[in-house]
């Protein structure tokens, strides 16, 4: 079943000769349970794509269904809410609020869904501790590593239990152990069923994906189905439980 579809989306910038069009025509569907990978160079049109996807942003024209909602059938209040209580967004910056501890930032998109704080509190130190955290509930973000910002933000992503994650990049800032420590986490909601969708322009973190999708100048250019082996030179992903082992029982 897809979960995500898009079809013809384009997506222009500016007007009259400072136009400049960087989705140039894109079909691409997400299946259910789908982690999916969007590979390509800098400036090929990865985010804005991304952003189409997740609602983040419009299309200029084409047709997207989230979820089974045309997004572009939505009002702006409808779409914040769309976003607030179906799918979860992970960023390169890791996007958290400065001013508020790591369980403050994961909690506070539960209370926007109207979930009770003390229940709030309780599924954040949960979550927290499922990504490797869970003495960090009251640093703040500029007391953490990059690498745990960004176990952060998974956490606050997937607290709620959101039918698809988008990931723009989120290994883009961190040191290789880091990266790989994110993308294991990734690894691991993909077994427990989560929809992904990931931005990277790193090839070795698509290791565990089920597809690769290509995108060159706002187009697609290629797709590789990992989950049939149709591509020759693939290499199984590693296994991940070092990598689990070692956030679970971080070396310091
Ligand atoms: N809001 C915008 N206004 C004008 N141009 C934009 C805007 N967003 C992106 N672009 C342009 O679109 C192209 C692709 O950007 P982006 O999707 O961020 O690429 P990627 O994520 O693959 O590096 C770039 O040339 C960028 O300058
Ligand atoms: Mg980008």
């Amino acid at each position: 079943m897809h979960i995500i579809q898009g079809q013809a989306i384009t997506r222009t910038f500016g007007t009259g000769a400072l136009t400049t069009r960087v989705l140039k025509g894109v079909d691409i569907n997400v299946n259910q349970g789908e982690f999916v990978a969007i590979m390509g160079k800098s400036g090929a049109g990865k985010s804005t794509l991304l952003y189409q996807l997740s609602a983040l942003d419009r299309p200029s024209s084409g047709n997207i269904l989230i979820d089974g909602q045309d997004i572009l059938a939505l009002s702006e209040t409808a779409l914040v809410n769309f976003r607030l209580y179906t799918l979860g967004y992970i960023f390169q910056d890791y996007a958290l609020i400065p001013e508020l501890t790591a369980g403050e930032n994961v909690v506070l998109p539960l209370l926007m869904r109207g979930i009770d704080w003390e229940s709030a509190r309780q599924t954040a130190q949960t979550t927290l501790s499922s990504v490797g955290l869970p003495d960090k509930y009251n640093n703040l973000p500029s007391q953490l590593s990059g690498g745990e910002q960004q176990r952060v933000s998974i956490a606050r992503a997937v607290a709620g239990k959101p039918k698809i994650i988008f990931a723009d990049e989120p290994t883009a800032n961190l040191d290789s152990v880091s990266g790989d420590t994110v993308i294991s986490l990734l690894a691991q909601l993909h077994r427990e069923g989560q929809t992904i969708v990931m931005v990277t322009h790193e090839p070795e973190y698509t290791a565990h994906c089920d597809r690769v999708i290509y995108l060159e100048d706002g187009c697609i250019t290629r797709t590789e189905d990992r989950t049939y082996n149709q591509v020759k030179d693939f290499k199984p992903a590693p296994a991940v439980s070092d990598n689990f082992a070692r956030y679970q029982n971080p070396p310091n």
